[in-house]
């Protein structure tokens, strides 16, 4: 018998791993992903050593992530309520698709996951495991063992002689969350969503009062609806991202704190850095705005809505979430081009646009005089017939206003 966990080295789950060889009395093989979070990840291999595991895996995934996971869902200009750029949300099924073919390659029957059993990332691993492997067995510690609290936590620490990493208040860090996309932080202070949150809990945007005087300006090109160079230059997808988080978090942009509906059925408070895909998502709309069919554009943004949440859900691997794919993919074939954005104090905007397969037509939508495939007389028949409808309601809205 073995268990696959997912490692970060960190506190939680290191005394998950102490745990898990205690309960279940079976080796323990652990799988720590580089998403870019921007940590050294040798330290979590002599971690995991120090606690007795023999087979640890550390593997670079940021090319897939953002390739596989990240750029798929940008296609779709993917927000949760509005607001939220799914950062964490993405990076699970990532998480849940490496430990199940682990299991499957060392005999594992079961994977373990440190997410707590109050919150999304829970529904998300098991969600994912279920869809890619019905015989794998879940285990979840937070569900299982009789730690309550962060403070029971620390307790079981000491007790094993654990090392607790500090934050710069010498208390528990927050709920941390780093990849690629973007960093997230919950819990603590942040947990009363009427306190502002401090300045400190701001990891990697400056204060876009504190950014530049000075605009920058960049241009991103597309292929198919994915970003490919930056300002000329041809990126891998994770090279891109890393260049356009180092631009956006000298501009302050992507800092968002809002409060989100949790699958699990509670509202909770989260602050979000998603620098390089605040100017990602601004520059795909700029480059649609001239690739898409109008009737394409909004059927899209339709359904962008429920294609976010079943991301956030936990339903990448789903039947439903792969047709909404399909259709998402088909819509970009000619979404190729240039874009350039003017990132200036907290902001990216869009200042200029240019695709060969672009549907605008200067011609068409000239004040000046056309070359005539418009005829303005259409406009009056068009509008006579559309208002048709109007008139009749705004005559009997005159004539039988209810008493
Ligand atoms: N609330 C966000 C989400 O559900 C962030 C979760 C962060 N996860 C974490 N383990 N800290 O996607
Ligand atoms: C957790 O519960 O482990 C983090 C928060 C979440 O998953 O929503």
């Amino acid at each position: 018998e073995k268990i696959v966990l997912s490692y970060s080295g960190g506190l939680d789950t290191s005394i998950i791993l102490k745990w898990l060889q205690d309960t279940y009395r079976c080796e323990v093989v652990t799988f720590t992903a580089d998403l870019g979070q921007g940590e050294e990840l040798e330290p979590v291999r002599e971690k995991a050593e120090s606690l007795g595991v023999k087979d640890i895996r550390v593997v670079d995934a940021r090319e897939e992530f953002v390739r596989d996971f990240v750029f798929p869902m940008f296609r779709a200009n993917t927000l949760y309520e509005g607001q939220y750029l799914l950062g964490s949300s993405i990076a699970r099924p990532l998480i849940a698709k490496h430990l199940v073919n682990i299991a499957k390659e060392v005999g594992a029957d079961a994977i373990a996951h440190g997410a707590t059993g109050k919150g999304n990332d829970q529904v998300r691993f098991e969600l994912a495991t279920n869809a890619l492997d019905p015989s794998i067995k879940i285990i979840a510690p937070w569900r299982e063992w009789d730690i309550q609290s962060r403070t029971q936590l620390i307790e079981y620490a000491e007790k094993h002689q654990i090392a607790i990493p500090k934050d710069k208040r010498g208390e528990a860090p927050f709920s941390i969350d780093a990849n690629l996309l973007h960093t997230s932080t919950e819990g603590k202070i942040l947990e009363d969503p009427s306190e502002i949150a401090p300045a400190y809990v701001y990891q990697r945007t400056v204060d876009p009062l504190n950014a530049p005087n000075e605009p920058e300006t960049v241009v991103i090109g597309f292929e198919k609806g994915d970003a490919v160079s930056v300002n000329g230059i041809a990126r891998t997808p994770a090279a891109l991202l890393t260049e356009l988080n180092s631009l956006g978090g000298k501009h302050g942009i992507g800092r968002v704190d809002l409060v989100e509906n949790r699958y699990v059925g509670m509202k909770s408070r989260g602050v979000y850095e998603t620098p390089g895909g605040t100017i990602l998502l601004a520059a795909h709309r700029g480059i649609e705005s001239i690739t898409l069919d109008r009737a394409a554009a909004h059927l899209k943004d339709e359904l962008m809505p429920r294609y976010a949440a079943l991301i956030y859900n936990g339903f990448w691997f789903s039947p439903e979430r792969e047709m909404l794919q399909a259709l998402i993919d088909q819509s970009q074939t000619y979404v190729s081009g240039e874009v350039t954005l003017r990132l200036y104090k907290g902001s990216a905007n869009v200042v200029a646009r240019t695709s060969v397969g672009s549907l605008y037509s200067m011609d068409l939508v000239t004040f000046e005089e056309g070359s005539g495939t418009y005829d303005h007389h259409d406009a009056e028949g068009f509008i006579k017939l559309n208002g048709l409808r109007l008139k009749s309601w705004a005559a009997r809205n005159g004539k039988a206003r209810p008493g």
